[in-house]
């Protein structure tokens, strides 16, 4: 969200942020919620004790429209919208020359597809989801991911009978219903991609350089931590998790109150605690890496060779374990500085069973998305950038506001931003919005100028003026 101040020319309406509105992306303050008051209609109705908002009493005539988005989320105003936008262009241009095509997927898909993909017992499943009934009272979804609507819709469409692997690549909006502080929100963007139909140990790792070559791109100087958490197996991750619970039981009365429930629940979760007293726990725990059977064990050394091949370097943590069910193998993240307590850039992992709880066939995967406004956050590109308008068409008196128009038209025609005044602003006026509007040149025009087919050209950031001919307006301003 745009800090910057509305000019007080500007008839444009901006919705204002107001001290609560604070946390959405955009944002770099915390989201903390003010105490309410009555006699201001247009504060925020407080959360409930459970943490959901309350619905407006419809027994009260209805206040002002609210002009602030809800919680969590933001408006992307210009000149962060340009931020975004080339942060969003540069990742899918790093992925497409690794091979990873374009998929946009709906933005609501049926509730089933999480539930079964991302598993109900995971936090963004049972406690996170924006669910709904439509008119016809099936249940839907604001997709809180996108690895599982991605696979849905590569069984859907047998994308994988074509050729294989699949290789996609997305960016867009998700939603979850977290507690909004810095780097969180409940609409955030990710970028991504997902490779599917190969098992291949060489793939993990095309995949994780291909989101660290990203990240480096973008300015982000990010720390690999990598793990491999096996796979359902007695040999594997399912007897490991046995020993685990065991550990957890005989440690009950050390863990925090809230993480006890994680026992029965999801015990690797347990990993994953802001606790102190359950962190102290888990440092004694048994590791998912000391149970992996042969075949996993040998696949993770394969990862981990082909990466130093590659020259990426990672850290091992035995204690990754990622959020959502559908992991299986190889797990990562990356990290940054400078983000707070919400510095993961990123993640992901390999899911060779996601296909099969979507009742498809077996197919195996690997992917991962990284938060985009997070990415922002870290400092991506610099933070005045403009759009691509170079130039600002000022014409001098009524009469050349037609050659002015024209004249912006055919540099647009030839690839070249331009712009000009439609509030009818003195010479002096359209040579200040002109400032204002971060373009490099302006091209002034008036009776003189068109009596003699050229224009005045000024550079805006020397100052410096010339006169060009009409015919080689163009390829004087070509960059
Ligand atoms: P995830 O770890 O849940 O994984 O999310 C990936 C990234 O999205 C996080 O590291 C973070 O940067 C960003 N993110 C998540 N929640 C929020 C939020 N509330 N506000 C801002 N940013 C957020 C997945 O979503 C998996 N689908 C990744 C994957 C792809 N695994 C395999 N393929």
């Amino acid at each position: 969200m745009s800090d910057q101040p509305v000019p007080a020319e500007s008839t444009e309406r901006v919705p204002r942020k107001r001290p609560d509105q604070t946390g959405g992306p955009g944002s770099s303050q915390p989201a903390e919620p003010r105490p309410h008051d009555p006699t201001d209609a247009a504060a925020p109705i407080p959360p409930a004790e459970d943490g959901t908002e309350r619905a407006p009493n419809p027994a009260e005539p209805p206040g002002p429209t609210e002009l602030a988005p809800p919680r969590g989320t933001g408006d992307i105003l210009p000149p962060e919208s340009w931020r975004r936008q080339a942060a969003t262009r540069l990742a899918m241009d790093s992925f497409a020359i690794a091979g990873y095509a374009p998929i946009e997927t709906p933005i609501f898909e049926h509730t089933e597809v999480f539930e079964r993909g991302v598993g109900a017992g995971s936090e963004v499943v049972g406690k996170e989801m924006y669910t709904f009934p439509d008119r016809g009272g099936r249940s839907l979804t604001l997709r809180p991911e996108l690895t599982a609507p991605v696979m849905r819709a590569v069984l859907g469409h047998n994308l994988h009978r074509a050729r294989l692997p699949v290789k996609l690549a997305y960016a867009g909006p998700m939603f979850r219903q977290e507690r909004p502080q810095k780097g969180r929100y409940r609409q955030f963007s990710q970028v991504g991609i997902e490779a599917i139909g190969s098992m291949s140990p060489a793939i993990d790792a095309e995949v994780i350089e291909v989101g660290d070559r990203y990240l480096r791109e973008a300015g982000v100087e990010p720390t690999l931590l990598l793990n491999s958490i096996g796979h359902l197996d007695p040999g594997c991750r399912t007897g490991y998790l046995e020993h685990l619970t065991e550990y957890l039981v005989a440690n009950q009365s050390s863990l925090a109150p809230v993480d006890i429930e994680r026992i029965s629940l999801n015990p690797l979760r347990t990993f994953d605690s802001k606790e102190s007293r359950t962190i102290e726990v888990m440092r004694r725990a048994p590791l998912i890496t000391d149970h992996l059977c042969d075949d996993c064990r040998s696949h993770f050394e394969a990862v981990q060779s082909h990466l130093m091949k590659l020259e990426v370097s990672y850290t091992l943590d035995p204690h990754l374990v990622r959020g959502l069910d559908y992991y299986t193998r190889t797990a990562f993240e990356f990290t940054a500085g400078g983000l707070g307590s919400q510095n993961a850039v990123g993640g992901g992992g390999r899911y060779d069973g996601l296909a099969e709880s979507l009742g498809g066939q077996h197919l195996p995967g690997i992917g991962f998305a990284l938060g985009l406004d997070r990415i922002l956050l870290s400092g991506f590109g610099s933070k005045d950038q403009s759009g691509p308008v170079a130039a600002y068409v000022v014409a001098i008196g009524t009469a050349a506001v037609e050659q002015a128009l024209a004249i912006a038209t055919r540099l647009r025609a030839a690839g070249i931003g331009a712009d000009l005044d439609f509030l009818d602003r003195s010479v002096k006026g359209q040579m200040k919005d002109a400032a204002r509007s971060g373009c490099r040149w302006a091209v002034i025009v008036g009776d003189e100028e068109i009596a003699r087919n050229n224009v005045t050209l000024k550079d805006l950031s020397t100052g410096e003026q010339e006169t060009v001919a009409f015919a080689e307006l163009v390829s004087r301003l070509e960059p």
